[in-house]
């Protein structure tokens, strides 16, 4: 995932921040986490020894690489593969390699909110991989897949990774999945990876490293309130807090303030009291098993055609089809 910030009007930051903390309890969304700053500090949370999310996708990547391609049943008929959020390409590049080492007629169409992140990807796999057909495009997830049915008249298989549906709450990635299966015709799949449940220090250590990576990516959002909106958070005054539910499967980020104190946003003509240990929650981070899962499928209506896992079992990407 990178950049969201840039298709997000400034408007809007400032409608959704004045909202989040003016409310009680106060909250902030995270898609604001990213802008460049943002994008590097996800990029060294990816690399973290804790955060095994990255890791273990790449390894099913690695793992099953021929079991996966073989699972799009594309039978070497044409086919557009679609990445929605492609970030760098990373994970997929093990894919489309072993597409081109056997010969599959398709086209990768990377989809990104960020031009900076599209056209590094292009650029890069021109140079690496230039027999592949690539025609990245800019947009939101949303936006996006309003337009996605319209993209190509062949066979679909749209790819979702990193377990970014698990930002959203079981109500809009249901939304987010409908839309999906409204953009697809029967035969399309969907190939999207989920964050499973499992021991919950493993998680809590994830989006709690000790090198203070994902505190630092948390408060980035404190960051861009003072930078863009003209406030003045003291950051010092913050303080990065995970829990996990292990009955629902929610992690949730917030940030505390550790003292009472008033804060300024100048663009908003607002200030903020904070009570001493107030909370303002930042992100969700849904972490699934394969009830939750058909569930999620099945509300919008799509089915589980097949799933692959790492080793520990940490990850699973799961192949949907539209219920016919
Ligand atoms: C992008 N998203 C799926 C990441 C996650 O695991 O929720 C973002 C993240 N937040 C903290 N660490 C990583």
């Amino acid at each position: 995932m990178s950049s969201k910030d840039q298709k997000v009007s400034v408007s809007t930051f400032e409608k959704e921040v004045y909202e989040g903390l003016t409310a009680f309890p106060k909250y902030l969304s995270s898609k604001y986490f990213y802008d460049e700053i943002g994008d590097k500090l996800f990029q060294q949370i990816m690399a973290l020894p804790e955060y095994y999310l990255t890791r273990a996708e790449y390894e099913i990547f690695q793992t099953h690489q021929s079991d996966i391609i073989k699972s799009f049943d594309t039978a070497k008929e044409g086919f557009d593969l679609i990445e929605l959020g492609a970030g760098d390409g990373k994970k997929t590049k093990v894919l489309l390699q072993e597409l081109l080492n056997q010969q599959y007629d398709f086209a990768y169409n990377p989809i990104d909110i960020s031009q900076n992140a599209i056209d590094g990807l292009v650029r890069n796999l021109s140079l690496e991989m230039p027999e592949i057909v690539v025609e990245g495009q800019i947009g939101e997830y949303f936006e996006v897949l309003d337009r996605l049915k319209h993209i190509s008249d062949r066979k679909k298989v749209i790819m979702v990774l990193g377990s970014n549906i698990g930002n959203l709450l079981h109500p809009r990635a249901i939304q987010f999945l409908e839309k999906l299966g409204n953009a697809m015709h029967s035969g399309d799949l969907v190939f999207m990876g989920f964050d499973q449940k499992k021991h919950p220090q493993k998680i809590l250590d994830a989006y709690n490293d000790k090198s203070g990576v994902t505190a630092a990516f948390n408060k980035n959002v404190l960051t861009r309130i003072n930078k863009e909106l003209g406030g003045n958070f003291d950051l010092d005054k913050f303080m990065h807090w995970e829990t996990y539910d292990p009955e629902s499967g929610t992690a949730k980020s917030y940030l505390i303030s550790t003292e009472k104190q008033t804060v300024a946003i100048n663009s908003l003509s607002l200030e903020i009291h904070f009570e001493a240990w107030e909370s303002m929650h930042t992100e969700i981070s849904q972490k699934y098993d394969d009830d939750t899962v058909k569930w999620l499928a099945e509300e919008a209506g799509l089915e589980i055609v097949k799933s692959f896992t790492d080793s520990n079992k940490d990850y699973k990407n799961y192949l949907l089809k539209k219920t016919e």
